[in-house]
C-alpha cells in the first residue's frame, strides 16, 4: 500500500487508518518521504508512541509538536509555550496552567459546564417538540435557521449547531468571556489552528494574543472566579508574554478536539442506533462509553517530536535532528493493546488509550473533556429517543487534529 501521511484527500477520505494499519505491521518505525521538506519518521505501534511521549530528553517538543508547522513559528514560542517546551521549563509552565484544572479547581466550574452544556442541548432539540425554527430571526438562531423539521424529529448538522458549539461554550465561559466575543474567539481558534496557509495561521493566532493582552490587563485589574484570574494568581515565573501565550494554547487545546470526539460519537450511535439505546437504558455505561469515544475517535492524530540524542526505537536507528511523528490514532488501534481495535465497543475495558497523549505533556484538559463529552451524553440521553444519519458526513482534510466538519442527523426527541 502507498502512504501518504500528507495528502488532504486521505484524510478528507478518511483513509489514513488503514495506511497506518498497514505501517503498525512493517518491522522498525517507518520513513515518510516529504516533497518540501527533509522526511520524518512514522511510531504508529502502540509501544513505539508510548515510548516516544515518555523521553522528553531524547524526543523534544521545543522544534515544533506538528507536521506543517514552519520552524518560524515554533522558534516564536519554544520554552515559552507549555506544549512547545521540554522539561525542566515545561514544569516550570504547567504548574501555572495547569492551576485551573485540578480537580479542586474544576469543582468551581462542574455545574456552569454542565448547565452550558444542557442548555445547548436543550436549544438544538427544541424544535422536535416545539416546532419548526426556520421563521426564527437569524441572530437569536444562529446556524438553526437551516434546520427542518421531519414529522416530530428535526435535521441538524450535529458539528455546526452542536458539536462544534461545544467546547467554544465552556471554555468561553470559563475564562468568563463576553457573550458578544464567543462567535469570534471560535472563528479564530480554528483559523490558527486549521488554516491550510501558515500565513492565515499566524495572522488569526496574532489576533487572539491581542485579545488576551487586554484581557489579562483587565483581569489583573479586576480578577474574577474565572480561569485567566486564576491562571494569573498561579503567576509563576511567567511573563505577560507567556501568559498571553499559554491562553491561547488552552483555547487551541480546548476547542478544535472536543468537537470532532463529540462529532464522532453522535456518528457512531447514528450508524449503530442499537447502541443508543443500549446505552439510553443503562446509563452506567456512560464512563467506559467516553473512554472508547475518546479511542475511537483520537482527534489529536500526532504528535510531533525532534530526536536530541543517537537512540534506536523497535530496530530503527534515529539521528540527531530528525523528526519523529507519533501516532496517537493509530496506537488506539493497535490489536496488541486493543482487542477488535476497529470495533467500537462501549463497555471496552481496560481502555489505556492514548488520545490526551502521554508523559509530561498528557492533555491538561483531559478532566474538562471528559465532563464535556458526558454533560452532552447526559443530556441528549434523556431529550433523544433516536439519531439517525440524515446525509453524508464530511471529514476535515487536516493531519494533526481531525475529526467530522459536518454531518446530518436526525434526532426524534424522547
Ligand atoms: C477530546 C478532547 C481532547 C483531546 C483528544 C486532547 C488531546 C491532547 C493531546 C494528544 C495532547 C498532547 C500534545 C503533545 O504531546 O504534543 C494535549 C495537550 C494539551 N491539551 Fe488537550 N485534548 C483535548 C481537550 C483539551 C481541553 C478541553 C483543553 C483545555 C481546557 C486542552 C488543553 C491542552 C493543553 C493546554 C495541552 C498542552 C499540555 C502540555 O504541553 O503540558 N485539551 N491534548
Amino acid at each position: 500500500m502507498d502512504i501518504d501521511l500528507l495528502a488532504p484527500d486521505v484524510f478528507s477520505g478518511h483513509r489514513f487508518l488503514d495506511q497506518l494499519a498497514a505501517v503498525r505491521a512493517r518491522p522498525g518505525l517507518t520513513w515518510h518521504p516529504e516533497p518540501d521538506g527533509p522526511g520524518f519518521w512514522v511510531a504508529a505501534r502502540y509501544d513505539d508512541v508510548h515510548t516516544v511521549l515518555g523521553d522528553p530528553a531524547t524526543f523534544s517538543s521545543r522544534e515544533g509538536i506538528r507536521l506543517g508547522g514552519t520552524d518560524e513559528a515554533a522558534r516564536l514560542v519554544a520554552d515559552r509555550m507549555m506544549v512547545v517546551s521540554d522539561p525542566p521549563r515545561h514544569g516550570r509552565i504547567r504548574r501555572v496552567v495547569g492551576a485551573p484544572f485540578t480537580p479542586a479547581a474544576l469543582r468551581l466550574w462542574h455545574d456552569r459546564i454542565v448547565a452550558g452544556v444542557t442548555d445547548l442541548v436543550d436549544e438544538v432539540v427544541e424544535a422536535g417538540a416545539g416546532g419548526p425554527l426556520g421563521d426564527r430571526p437569524d441572530e437569536a438562531a444562529g446556524p438553526l435557521v437551516r434546520d427542518a423539521v421531519v414529522r416530530d424529529a428535526v435535521v441538524r448538522d450535529a458539528v455546526g449547531d452542536l458539536t462544534q458549539r461545544l467546547p467554544n461554550q465552556v471554555i468561553c465561559a470559563m475564562m468568563d468571556l463576553p457573550r458578544a466575543d464567543w462567535p469570534l474567539i471560535g472563528r479564530l481558534t480554528t483559523d490558527g489552528l486549521d488554516s491550510p496557509d501558515p500565513i492565515d495561521r499566524l495572522d488569526a493566532n496574532a489576533e487572539i494574543f491581542g485579545y488576551f493582552a487586554d484581557l489579562i490587563h483587565q483581569r489583573r485589574a479586576r480578577p474574577g472566579d474565572d480561569l485567566i484570574s486564576a491562571l494569573l494568581a498561579a503567576g509563576g515565573d511567567l511573563t505577560d508574554d507567556e501568559l498571553i501565550l499559554n491562553c491561547s494554547g488552552v483555547l487551541t487545546g480546548a476547542s478544535e478536539t472536543v468537537r470532532y470526539a463529540a462529532a464522532g460519537a453522535l456518528l457512531v450511535f447514528a450508524d449503530r442506533p442499537e447502541l443508543w439505546t443500549a446505552l439510553r437504558a443503562s446509563p452506567e455505561l456512560l464512563p467506559t462509553t467516553v473512554e472508547e469515544i475518546l479511542r475511537w475517535t483520537s482527534p489529536g492524530l500526532h504528535a510531533l517530536r525532534t530526536v536530541t540524542r543517537p537512540v534506536t526505537v523497535s530496530g530503527s536507528d534515529l539521528l540527531p535532528g530528525e523528526r519523529v511523528t507519533a501516532w496517537l490514532c493509530s496506537a488506539n488501534r493497535d490489536p496488541a493493546v486493543f482487542p477488535d481495535p476497529d470495533t467500537f465497543r462501549p463497555d471496552r475495558t481496560p481502555n489505556r488509550h492514548l488520545a490526551f497523549g502521554w508523559g509530561p505533556h498528557v492533555c491538561v484538559g483531559a478532566r474538562v473533556a471528559r465532563l464535556e463529552l458526558t454533560a452532552l451524553l447526559t443530556a441528549l440521553i434523556s431529550r433523544v429517543r433516536t439519531i439517525a444519519p440524515a446525509g453524508k458526513p464530511v471529514w476535515s482534510t487536516g493531519n494533526f487534529i481531525h475529526g467530522l466538519t459536518s454531518l446530518p442527523v436526525l434526532l426524534r426527541p424522547a
